[in-house]
């Protein structure tokens, strides 16, 4: 059945939330979980569709799984893997198939990964994976819809990314931790959760050093036990929250948000004139008196501003004094839900060009991949449907400073990368009604 939020506008966040596990980190965990027989254990767990599809892939493969929603806890048994082929049904609901190549090798000698998808963001290809693992000297075949990899043992090797690519990244330290021999993963995606898959992984007896210059160094050990972890904090989650308090005037304490992993963020917001004090367990962002100002900022890989902090900034720019600029590095299509922000009467223009900042990748490939914001705009309620994960929390604080009412479709976006959000929101004084069709 298709889910519908439902939003009167004009309204600010006010109160207290408690942010949780990441998204982009749990995930992975699941999936390292498997390179050691027996029950690892998860904790500080979000309530998310994309844990709800990663726990189904592990069934699928033989994991005994237990999920304790409440506690936030993920018990997964890898004791028993009855296949290496992941079912096809896996395919094109988000990107973890392909991440459990290298396990599935450690366990089985072989893998099948059917082609995957995640949210419409373009077209994010695994050719960097597939080289990668070539590198570690995997066969790789492509038939009937699926990668097809073998290697009885994989062996250390010398990979340097074309990109810093955060999946890649994960799938070779993954991959490398039981390999013989030492890898080193070059030009290599140092994003916090990839730090902390590097410290389960460490937890389960795996010996992985960060080198200087995004070189990510392993020596790979016979073999891997399990082990209990606890997953960081959602950033993205924080930020999302943090940019609502502050585009709506409101008051918000969001507990469990972590400066050290916010800096850029934090930096930004403030460059923008949103205003924010740390507390013992937290930060709280207060929008109340923050006079708006326009900034012009380019995404970036860690430690830049986050290609997911993107669209939140935007809702925050549509709402200061001036005209701000935004150069996405990261993705070349993701600025597609700009359109229906102009609907609502947002005044976003996008851009072939590289702007306001130095030439990125994407330069004369004609993609629309810079994004110029004219503001303060008045926001007013609209019927929408969201495009991916991201893009759908924005329209959500899109539609809480609207006026009028917003009906928003396509919610099970959001519902896959936020944890609880419907009641996040009525915490804070926005009432969203959800309405099923
Ligand atoms: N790329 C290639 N070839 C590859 C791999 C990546 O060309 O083999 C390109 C991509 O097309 C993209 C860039 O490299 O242009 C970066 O992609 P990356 O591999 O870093 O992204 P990802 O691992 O697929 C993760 C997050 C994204 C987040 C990015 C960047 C997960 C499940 N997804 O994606 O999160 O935006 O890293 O930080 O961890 C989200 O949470 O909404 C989301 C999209």
């Amino acid at each position: 059945m298709a889910k519908k939020f439902i939003i009167e506008g004009g309204r600010y966040l006010k109160g207290e939330i408690r942010i949780r596990g990441a998204k982009n980190a749990v995930t992975k965990q699941m999936v390292a979980a498997l390179s050691a027989p027996g029950k690892s254990v998860l904790t500080n767990v979000p309530e998310i569709g994309d844990v709800e599809i990663t726990r189904g892939i592990l069934a699928s493969l033989g994991c005994v799984i237990e999920h304790r929603q409440d506690e936030g806890v993920l018990e997964i048994d890898a004791a028993n893997l009855s296949t290496p082929v992941v079912p096809r049904q896996y395919s094109g609901l988000n990107r973890i198939p392909i991440l459990l190549a290298g396990v599935l090798l450690h366990r089985f000698g072989r893998a099948g990964i059917p082609m995957m998808g995640g949210c419409d963001i373009g077209p994010r290809p695994v050719d960097f994976h597939l080289e990668g693992f070539r590198a570690l000297g995997a066969d790789i075949e492509y038939r009937d819809g699926a990668y097809h990899f073998t290697a009885k043992r994989l062996r250390g090797a010398r990979v340097t990314l074309p990109f810093p690519s955060v999946g890649a990244t994960e799938n070779l330290m993954m991959a490398a931790a039981t390999a013989q021999g030492t890898t080193e993963i070059r030009n290599a995606a140092i994003e916090p959760e990839i730090v902390d898959l590097a410290l389960f992984l460490q937890g389960m007896g795996a010996i992985i050093t960060q080198e200087t210059d995004r070189t990510w160094s392993i020596q790979g050990v016979d073999s891997l036990h399990p082990a209990t972890h606890r997953v960081i904090n959602d950033r993205i989650e924080a930020a999302s929250f943090a940019v609502s308090a502050i585009a709506t005037r409101g008051d918000v304490l969001i507990r469990g948000a972590d400066q050290l992993h916010m800096l850029t963020f934090l930096n930004w917001l403030r460059k923008a004139g949103g205003e924010f004090e740390m507390v013992e367990d937290g930060i709280r962002f207060c929008g109340m008196h923050s006079k708006l100002k326009p900034i012009a900022v380019e995404t970036g890989v860690h430690p830049g501003l986050m290609t997911d902090w993107q669209q939140p900034l935007v809702i925050l720019l549509t709402q200061a004094e001036g005209m701000s600029v935004i150069h996405e590095t990261v993705y070349e299509n993701r600025f597609g839900y700009a359109e229906t922000l102009n609907r609502m009467g947002a005044r976003i223009q996008l851009y072939s060009e590289c702007l306001g900042g130095r030439d990125c990748r994407f330069r004369q490939l004609g993609h629309k991949h810079s994004a110029v914001i004219m503001g303060p705009t008045p926001l007013t309620g609209a019927h929408i449907e969201i495009p991916d994960l991201r893009a759908g929390f924005s329209y959500l604080v899109a539609a809480v400073l609207a006026k009028g009412r917003t009906e928003i479709s396509g919610v099970q976006y959001i519902e896959r990368g936020y944890d609880r959000v419907v009641e996040k929101f009525r915490q804070l004084g926005v009432p969203i009604s959800v309405e099923q069709s």
